[in-house]
């Protein structure tokens, strides 16, 4: 079974979509329950398969906790964790910052993963077999302007990825992260705060990754054999060479 967070929109619902294809049974996780109850009809309809929903608010200890202790069986079915919930709030240089736009970022990004991950790991270690999927970000390696507390919360997810995989050496576990550069989701709606304008000219005049992207990007690194472990993937768009470097056409 694949455990997928933030599973309500952009790349965690394409990951759902590209292992639903696969026929493997999931269980997906965000906040929104309703769009995952909706996604999960429509897969099980599509696919025959087992999808099961959870919300869940990753930042809330307490709730993640208590998630876990209630669905001790099931836990132990899940193979593969997709850790692609995700956000950010603003874009502002680091001296303008607002403590509530870190507060998120940091106990979205860096603390629910962590979370999510420390339900999972004692089973894959015991069992030895798992595949933990960290969605990281090209923001980690190469940090853009105003990007200060995303990027540090995804060099974070990087270093936690290197961390996770040393520990767990010996044990048949896997660790992967894939570092997305630009991709149209609901990701820049949430960093303007509903802004709708100023979040469709992030990706306007230039062709962005679709979501499938990286959910097929994904999926191939999950089926790769048992011995096989990749270690990262990062995926730009052709037309974007950096984290500040885009080739934005201008329409005719
Ligand atoms: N879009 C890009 O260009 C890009 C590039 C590199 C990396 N990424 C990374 O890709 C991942 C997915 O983002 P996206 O671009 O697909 O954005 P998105 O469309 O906004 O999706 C984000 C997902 O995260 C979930 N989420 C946010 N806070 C949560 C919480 N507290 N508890 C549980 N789920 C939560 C959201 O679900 P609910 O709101 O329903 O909870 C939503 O399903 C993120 O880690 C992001 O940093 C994105």
């Amino acid at each position: 079974m694949v455990f997928i967070t933030g599973a309500s929109s952009g790349i965690g619902e394409a990951c759902a979509r590209a292992f639903a294809a696969r026929n493997r049974p999931l269980w997906l996780a965000a906040r929104r329950i309703e769009r995952l109850q909706e996604l999960a009809q429509e897969l099980k309809t599509r696919f025959a398969i087992e999808v099961k929903t959870s919300c869940l608010d990753v930042i809330d200890r307490k709730t993640v906790e208590k998630f876990f202790q209630d669905n001790q069986s099931d836990i132990t079915r899940v193979t593969i964790l997709v850790n692609n919930a995700g956000l950010t709030q603003g874009l502002d240089p680091i001296q303008s910052g607002s403590l509530d736009d870190w507060d998120l970022t940091v106990d979205t990004n860096l603390k629910g993963l962590l979370y999510v991950t420390h339900g999972f790991l004692p089973h894959f270690a015991r069992r030895g077999e798992g595949h933990v999927i960290n969605i990281g970000s090209v923001a980690s390696r190469w940090v853009y302007p105003k990007g200060n507390v995303y990027c540090a919360t995804k060099r974070a997810v990087s270093a936690l990825t290197e961390g996770m995989r040393l520990d767990l050496h010996g044990t048949g576990v896997r660790v992967s992260e894939i570092s997305p550069g630009m991709v149209e989701t609901e990701f820049s709606l949430v960093r303007f705060k509903g802004d709708q304008e100023r979040a469709a000219s992030v990706y306007k005049n230039f062709r962005v990754l679709t979501t499938n992207d990286i959910a097929e990007t994904v999926v191939w690194t999950a089926e790769r054999p048992a011995h096989v472990n990749i270690q990262e993937i990062v995926i730009y768009p052709t037309d974007q060479a950096s984290t500040t470097l885009f080739h934005r056409k201008e329409k005719t």
